[in-house]
Parts: C-alpha cells; sequence; structure tokens
C-alpha cells in the first residue's frame, strides 16, 4: 500500500499517518521530520534545511527528491509506505510520477485556515520519534513527557504564530494544487490514478481516524 497524507500545516497529517502506518504495517516517511532529524544532526543538510524551515518557506525540490529517493530504497519500503508532507509542490509530484512510484490512496485533510493557528500553539512533539501531542486536543499521560520513553516533549521553532502564517501562505501558494493535480489523475481515468480520500479535519482526532481507515478498507478490503 502507497498512500500520500495531503493537508494544511496543522490539519493533522502527522496525527493520522501514525494510525496508518499501524494499520498497514507500513513505514511513515514525514520528509518535515527527516529535514528535522539533519537540523539536529547538524548535518549540512540540516544547517541548509534549518533557515528556511525557520522562515517558513519550503526546502529546494532537488533536495527532497533526492532525501526521498534514497529513503523509498530502503528494504522497510518494499510492501509500501506514506509520504507525509511530501509531495508539496507539482514538481514533486512529477518527479514521484516520473520515477514509477504507484501511489493507490491520497487522503486528503481539509481544514480552513482559522483552525489551524489553535493547532499549532498547542502542538508538542517527541523529537526523536516524531510522535505528536496537543496541550488540549491530545494530552501526554504525564505533562511534557512522551507517553513511551518518558522524554521530555517539545514546542517546534517553526510553530511561532508568524511562522506559521508564512507556512500557510507557502501552503496555499505551491502545495494547495496537489488536490487538483490527483483529481485531474483520477478524472482523466489513468489506470495508476490513486483513489481520493477527503476528510473533514475539524471532527475529533477519533472521529478522523475512522473516516480515513474505512475510506482506505474499501480500496484494500482491509477491514
Ligand atoms: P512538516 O513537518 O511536513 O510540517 P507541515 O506539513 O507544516 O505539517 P505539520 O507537521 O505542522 O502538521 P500536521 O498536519 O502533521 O499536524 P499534526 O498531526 O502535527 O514540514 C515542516 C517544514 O519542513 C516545512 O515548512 C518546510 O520548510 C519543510 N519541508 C517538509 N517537507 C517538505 C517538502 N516536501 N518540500 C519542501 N519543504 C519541506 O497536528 C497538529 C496539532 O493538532 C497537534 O498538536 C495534534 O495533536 C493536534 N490535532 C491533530 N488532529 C486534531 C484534531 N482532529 N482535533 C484537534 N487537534 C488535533
Amino acid at each position: 500500500m502507497k498512500v500520500i497524507i495531503l493537508g494544511p500545516p496543522g490539519a493533522g497529517k502527522g496525527t493520522q499517518a501514525q494510525y496508518i502506518c499501524d494499520r498497514y504495517s507500513i513505514p511513515q516517511i514525514s520528509t518535515g521530520d527527516m529535514l528535522r532529524a539533519a537540523v539536529a544532526a547538524g548535518t549540512d543538510l540540516g544547517r541548509l534545511a534549518k533557515t528556511v524551515m525557520d522562515s517558513g518557506q519550503l526546502v529546494s525540490d532537488d533536495l527532497i527528491i533526492s532525501l526521498v529517493k534514497e529513503r523509498i530504497a530502503k528494504p522497510d519500503c518494499m510492501n509500501g509506505f506514506l509520504f507525509d508532507g511530501f509531495p508539496r509542490t507539482l514538481a514533486q509530484a512529477e518527479a514521484t510520477r516520473a520515477a514509477r512510484v504507484t501511489i493507490e490512496a491520497i487522503v486528503e485533510i481539509v481544514l480552513p485556515d482559522e483552525e489551524i493557528l489553535k493547532r499549532m500553539t498547542g502542538r508538542r512533539i517527541h523529537p526523536a520519534s516524531g510522535r505528536t501531542y496537543h496541550i488540549i486536543f491530545k494530552p501526554p499521560r504525564e505533562a511534557g513527557k512522551d507517553d513511551l520513553t518518558g522524554e521530555p516533549l517539545i514546542q517546534r521553532a517553526d510553530d511561532r504564530e508568524e511562522t506559521v502564517l508564512q507556512r500557510l501562505i507557502a501552503y496555499h501558494a505551491q502545495t494547495e494544487v496537489l488536490s487538483k493535480f490527483y483529481g485531474a489523475l483520477a478524472a482523466g481515468g489513468s489506470i495508476d490514478a490513486p483513489v481520493i480520500i477527503q476528510v473533514d479535519g475539524a471532527q475529533s482526532i477519533d472521529d478522523v481516524r475512522k473516516a480515513i481507515l474505512e475510506g482506505l478498507s474499501r480500496i484494500t478490503g482491509h477491514g
């Protein structure tokens, strides 16, 4: 199963990605998590990415495409994977098709901009695993600590209000068009067109999860 999860920043992609990956035993390929790991490790890529990410802009297509190509060549991707935060531009989507990566499903989480700011300010993450919490909507069992490891949770550097606004601008300018791109493939009857599952992201985390898993099970017959 190869799935892409689409949606604006803070729509709940990372949260729902974890449920999908658990259900289908596939790895989550989050370009945001990969870039944050590179920043934390202080690699050349990390140094390059940090300035761009902190300003709410997108990292260059060439860099991201080679990062993803390298990642999906790893053995754990043999039976599929979930892309979270990739593709994010038309160039990235076209490179994916050019590499003959056939995506079976696009899960698109829809959420208006007004809801996004509320979500971002309360988000906390466990940097090592990418596990995501929210101080109100998905609190950890113990405040400020990861449920599985007990390690401290942090707030992402790009979750400040002014950076979130920039990320929304980048989303509307460069990423939103992907919904139309994949919709046109499906409407054109292309045999390798993915099925599109659109979900209202304003519901509770649990209701979004149920809607997504129901949609995916219609494709796979996996109940
Ligand atoms: P990335 O890490 O991909 O960030 P993003 O797409 O902006 O998405 P987020 O991770 O912020 O949000 P999410 O949708 O995963 O929401 P979450 O589940 O955490 O990218 C970061 C940066 O890296 C980019 O700005 C760019 O610079 C660079 N980058 C990455 N990929 C790139 C690419 N392909 N090309 C170029 N540059 C790239 O949920 C948010 C909060 O809400 C959480 O606290 C959660 O608990 C809570 N929540 C979730 N669902 C609900 C719900 N239903 N109700 C209430 N609360 C909820």
